[in-house]
């Protein structure tokens, strides 16, 4: 069986999706998620794109073990630069070049002749070998641009010392059958493309971005561009799981495999879904929370039977378990370190106790302590960032006879800053009470509210995103009171706010109110 390159772009296309914005240390968490779950590239960022970017580029080259490093940069000696100071560090560093050849681009975006890009090809790959014995191409547009230009594109970029060579779905356009007979065309127009990595990307327009990726598998490219979850510019790229999935459950028809620990599919879904603050939709293939579920009757009946009924794969084999241990309130230490390791979370000491306090505080509340709550309680330990604002006291008064209105107490330091407000409903009232303690004026931008499971007692799940000045905020926060995980969630992307800002954040030193 053939083997098929997972190159991971959850970090650099997948943030391009709208809305999102990690920091240095969420990209390092989710870095070490794709490391453990055996990718073969990371590409970690853009670095010539923002200071952050290239932070977060340099700071995955130095730290993360094992898949190949990328960092994204256009045909221009500026970008490549960049993108070799972020990977001085990195083992095996990767500098992934581009550029549009695409008659469209290159007439409307680029305005040049294809003679000039064919040039460019040849300087920047040239130019990114100076640095480094690994450098990937792609012509982006590849599936509109002309066949016979892209291949002297492909052959100039392998003359000049790329290694891999990509052929993107940039705008979703292609078909299966259509992007088959690209790849066939290009194995066997262009002179020594069997020797390097050939590389599939597809973006997820018209819903193809996984057909198309397979399809050009099975016309042999080797290495194929994914994000977890299907992040990505627009409608997304092709979803990481469900690719992998996809041929571990039908070698018998791709005869193809990966080196991906598949097991810990689950777990990274769920980080990145957290940490990006993007929902993953409950009936999503492999990690939509209906992924496994049987409703109908008659589905009930067959599972029950013999699994293989209705389930062509095992929730295990993407890392869901049926759980030996439910936690209560009577649960000690021992039991909930138990539960960390099986749940594969591997938190220091102080993570831990923090973890188990709040644990206990949740079980006061709820009779059985799950999985799910588990895991939504642990993420918040998972990238902790220092707290510049707590939430200390909460009191709202609402009904439909009456003015919401909300108090509110954070801390900042020593200082305990208390406020009041009225508003539309209890969450505006809360929200307009905090800004005013905080001092910091946000635009509140998008308010989401799951249950993390069923139950009346279910923990509430808020993912809020804030903007000031044209950069956005994501925070979470849980509690079996909405309006609790509510200010929560406000809170911690405030803090995310001041942590990237510097504490100067504007106006934080008000002294009115001050209690
Ligand atoms: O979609 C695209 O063409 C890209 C390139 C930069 C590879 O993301
Ligand atoms: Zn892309």
């Amino acid at each position: 069986m053939s083997r098929v390159y997972i190159f991971d772009t959850t970090l650099r296309d997948g943030e391009q999706t709208p809305g999102i914005s990690l920091n240095v240390e969420e990209k390092l968490e989710i870095a070490r998620q794709l490391a453990k779950l055996q990718v073969d590239v990371i590409e970690a960022g853009f670095p010539i794109a923002s200071p952050g970017d290239f932070a977060a580029t340099a700071a995955i080259a130095a730290e993360i073990q094992g898949p190949v490093i990328a960092a994204l940069a256009r045909a221009t000696v500026k970008d490549i630069e960049a993108a070799a100071a972020a990977l001085q560090e990195a083992k095996n560093p990767l500098i992934h070049t581009f550029i549009a050849t695409s008659p469209i681009h290159m007439e409307y975006k680029l305005r040049k002749q294809p003679a000039e890009v064919l040039r460019m090809v040849e300087e920047a790959v040239k130019g990114a070998r100076q640095f480094v014995d690994d450098v990937e191409f792609s012509a982006e547009d590849a599936t509109r641009s002309d066949l016979v230009f892209l291949a002297e594109v492909v052959s100039t970029a392998i003359a000049a010392g790329a290694t891999r060579i990509n052929v993107p779905d940039t705008v979703g356009y292609t078909t299966p059958g259509e992007y088959r007979r690209l790849i066939r065309y290009l194995k066997e127009h262009v002179a020594g493309i069997d020797g390097i990595q050939l590389s599939v990307h597809c973006h997820n327009d018209l819903g193809m971005a996984v057909a198309n990726s397979l399809a050009a598998l099975e016309a042999g490219a080797t290495q194929v561009e994914c994000t977890i979850n299907g992040l990505g510019e627009r409608a997304g790229n092709a979803s990481l799981e469900e690719i992998v999935m996809a041929l571990a459950t039908r070698q018998d028809t791709y005869g193809l495999h990966t080196e991906i620990v598949t097991e810990h599919i689950y777990r990274t879904s769920h980080l990145v879904s957290a940490l990006t603050g993007v929902p993953v939709q409950p009936n999503k293939a492999i990690v939509g929370n209906n992924a496994f579920a049987h409703e109908s009757g008659i589905h009930q009946d067959g599972f029950l039977k013999a699994r293989s009924t209705y389930e062509i794969m095992t929730p295990q084999s993407i890392g869901l378990h049926q759980s030996r241990l439910v936690l209560g309130k009577h649960s000690g230490r021992h039991a909930f370190r138990e539960k960390l390791k099986e749940l594969g979370y591997n938190l220091s000491e102080q993570d831990t106790e923090q973890a188990f306090q709040r644990f206990i505080a949740l079980a006061d509340k709820k009779k059985e302590v799950s999985d799910r709550d588990l895991d939504a309680l642990l993420k918040e330990e998972l990238v902790a960032i220092p707290e510049s604002f707590t939430l200390d006291y909460i009191h709202i008064s609402s009904g439909n006879q009456t003015v919401p209105t909300a108090t509110v107490r954070l801390t900042r330091g020593e200082r305990g800053i208390a406020e009041a407000a009225c508003g539309s409903g209890p969450v505006d009232a809360v929200y307009r009470a905090i800004d005013r303690a905080s001092g910091i004026p946000v635009q509140l931008e998008s308010y989401a509210l799951q249950a993390v499971t069923g139950g009346k007692d279910a923990l509430g799940e808020v993912t809020v995103r804030i903007s000031d000045n044209g950069s956005s905020y994501t925070g979470r926060g849980i509690s079996t009171d909405i309006i609790e995980a509510s200010a929560r969630a406000y809170v911690h992307a405030l803090n995310k706010l001041v942590y990237q800002k510097g504490p100067d954040s504007k106006n934080v030193a008000r002294q009115e109110g001050d209690v």
